[in-house]
């Protein structure tokens, strides 16, 4: 297949680009190539390179900036994504896009399903929201919702924060009241290059590690893979304020991705995988 994948330069996009092009021709772009904001841009590129599959990788992160940043978080995780639909239906390929467990409100008490109705709390959950709606415009489309990415070679995430403080032998805070199902990213691309070869039906399918924990429980496993006696300063999300309102509860199930054949690790296997190199 010929595959574009937009946003190859992050964190995800990287894995998603490596484990691509293993089987397909990737074509890999940067924003540099191309500024997905400019709807006209987006398309006379993917009616050039004429791609069987659109991977869209980029978006807005900066959950708390969004908040004064409205435009731009929507510009990024909407209107781009309707641009590469809209793209994606003038070539016929299949898009696939990445969501985000932020559209939930998190006071759940069980594990979120695909079915459950998106709550957003802050401007950024509501450009991921919007997202999702406008990739169902392209004619095959999926929207995977990751949740605490990490694994990438750009160290910046929550799972790297606690690694680098536990192997400097520094005091690692973490929160003991959010639950979460990471997603590794090396399983994400993973689970991406299964998807387009089984061809379940177009939607929104969770796809993060296997099993709920919290952050404290993240970093005692991580501490045990380490060898190391952790110094884990426990925070709850009453003591912390942000500017953007979280989940406290989201952890995502991803049953539906395994009804389709599609089988996550657990996160243990994972972190295990990401923090031993293997
Ligand atoms: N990170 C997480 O924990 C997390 C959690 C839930 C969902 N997600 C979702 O997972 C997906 C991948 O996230 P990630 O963490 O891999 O992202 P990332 O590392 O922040 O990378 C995002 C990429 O998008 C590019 N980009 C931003 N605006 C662009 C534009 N106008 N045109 C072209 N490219 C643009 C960025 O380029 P520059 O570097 O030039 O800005 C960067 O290469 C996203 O949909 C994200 O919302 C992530």
């Amino acid at each position: 297949m010929r595959i574009l994948v937009a946003g190859a330069p992050g964190q995800l996009g990287q894995a998603i680009t490596e484990r691509l092009s293993a089987a397909h021709t990737v074509v890999a772009l940067g924003r540099a190539d191309l500024d997905l904001t400019s709807e006209p841009d987006v398309l006379r590129l993917v009616e050039a390179e004429h791609p069987d599959v659109i991977v869209n990788c980029a978006a807005y992160n900066a959950v708390d900036d969004a908040e004064d940043n409205a435009s731009e978080a929507l510009a990024v995780n909407a209107f781009a994504v309707l641009g590469l639909a809209r793209a994606a239906r003038a070539c016929r390929a299949t898009l696939v896009h990445f969501g985000s467990d932020f559209v939930f409100d998190g006071r759940a008490d069980r594990p979120y399903v695909e079915t459950d109705e998106p709550r957003p709390e802050s401007n950024y959950a509501l450009s991921k929201l919007l997202g999702e709606w406008f990739a169902a415009d392209a004619p095959r489309w999926y929207v995977l919702r990751v949740e605490s990415l990490f694994g990438g070679p750009r160290a910046k995430s929550s799972v790297d924060r606690i690694l680098e403080a536990l192997r400097a032998g520094e005091p690692a805070r973490v929160f003991i009241d959010r639950t979460v199902t990471p997603s590794f990213v090396e399983d994400v691309a993973g689970a991406t290059a299964q998807l387009l070869e089984r061809r379940p039906p177009s939607g929104i399918y969770h796809c993060v590690n296997s099993g709920p924990t919290t952050w404290l429980g993240i970093a005692e496993e991580a501490a045990r893979l380490l060898g190391c006696q952790p110094d884990i300063v426990p925070i709850s999300v009453r003591d912390v304020t942000l500017k953007a309102k979280r989940p406290q509860y989201c952890a995502l199930s991803n049953e539906k991705l395994r009804e389709a054949g599609i089988d996550m690790p657990p996160w243990q296997d994972a972190l295990r995988r990401y923090v031993l190199n293997l």
